[in-house]
């Protein structure tokens, strides 16, 4: 929905009578306790708007006259409880919602998973670009799946597909099953419970893609108090943030069709990452906002580096 011109400022949340009092009200908020942006969207208007809509039970596409609607007193209260733990206890706003969106997709999320986004919603329709011209895309893998939703993504860009999805937590496991299941996918998608590939069975992929833990464990102690509510297990990749990275790729050498790729999610480790193998051919795939942290790395040059 597109931004309209303010309402007069309520001062009061007793005087937020319909959801654009509620935004104007909101946003100021978000600033004046600083809250920590990021799991829903990058500024404070578009998740205000979020989570308004969506405790509402109302589509994110609503027209802007949505926001002129009178609430009733069991709206006005639902909207009440959901900012006071967004903003008292900081909780991220899609396990307030049960929800997180990736495009058109939705996903099914509470605290047992990180809050589902990724450059991997805009990467995952370019990577058969990547592959040799014609190669049909049969065996996919997501690595450290989570929610499952890129496994989902993966499964709709890739019809033909079969899509083993990874993950060790059985928590998020169970998100996982719930995801596969709401979109259909029971039949396409293989959860396995594992650490990395070692209880999954042998298989050479022309696709592996991961989003892992990378975050070295002193920087997770420092996040704000949002990501904090995330499992730990999601965030924390070890010392130097590369102790998943360094075993994937490992493994990955023996779980790959010779024309096949990985692809990489690492977040701020992209120069950690180039320094520590300087001799691994990977490009990093450009995105939108110009990070720039998904590395493409292919099977025959794993193959060749040899160890990790
Ligand atoms: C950054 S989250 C990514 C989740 C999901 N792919 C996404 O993009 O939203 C990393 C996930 O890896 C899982 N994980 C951590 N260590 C693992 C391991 N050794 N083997 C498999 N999964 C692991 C965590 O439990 C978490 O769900």
């Amino acid at each position: 929905m597109k931004r309209r011109p303010p309402h007069p400022p309520p001062a009061q949340p007793a005087e937020l009578l319909t959801p654009g009092h509620w935004l104007q009200w909101a946003v100021g908020q978000y600033e004046h306790h600083d809250l920590a942006l990021g799991q829903i969207s990058d500024n404070a208007h578009d998740e205000a708007l979020y989570l308004i809509l969506r405790t509402l039970d109302l589509p994110l596409d609503s027209e802007p006259d949505v926001l002129d609607i009178l609430l009733d007193a069991a709206a006005r209260q639902a909207l009440r409880d959901n900012f006071t733990k967004r903003i008292e206890e900081r909780v991220p706003a899609s396990y307030l919602t049960k929800e997180a969106w990736l495009g058109e997709h939705r996903f099914y999320c509470d605290e047992r998973v990180l809050t589902p986004r990724s450059y991997f919603l805009e990467l995952i329709p370019t990577l058969a670009s990547h592959l040799p011209r014609g190669t049909p895309v049969r065996e996919v893998v997501d690595v450290c799946t989570g929610s499952g939703c890129l496994a989902v993504l993966l499964a709709y860009e890739f019809p033909q597909a079969r899509v083993d999805a990874i993950e060790l937590s059985d928590d998020a496991l169970a998100v996982a099953e719930i995801n596969v299941t709401n979109h259909g996918m029971a039949e396409r998608i293989t959860l396995h419970a594992s650490d990395l590939f070692a209880a999954v069975p042998p298989r050479a992929y022309d696709i592996l893609l991961s989003n892992p833990p990378y975050e070295p464990s002193a920087v997770c102690e420092t996040l704000p108090a949002e990501f904090q509510h995330e499992p730990r297990m999601a965030l924390d990749g070890g010392k130097d943030g590369l102790v998943i990275i360094r075993r994937l790729l490992a493994q990955a050498i023996d779980r790959l069709q010779p024309h096949g790729i990985v692809v990489l999610e690492v977040g701020a480790l992209k120069t950690t990452v180039q320094q520590t193998w300087p001799r691994l051919p990977m490009r990093w795939l450009k995105t939108q906002d110009g990070m720039n942290c998904v590395c493409l790395i292919r099977a025959k040059d794993l193959v060749e580096h040899g160890k990790f």
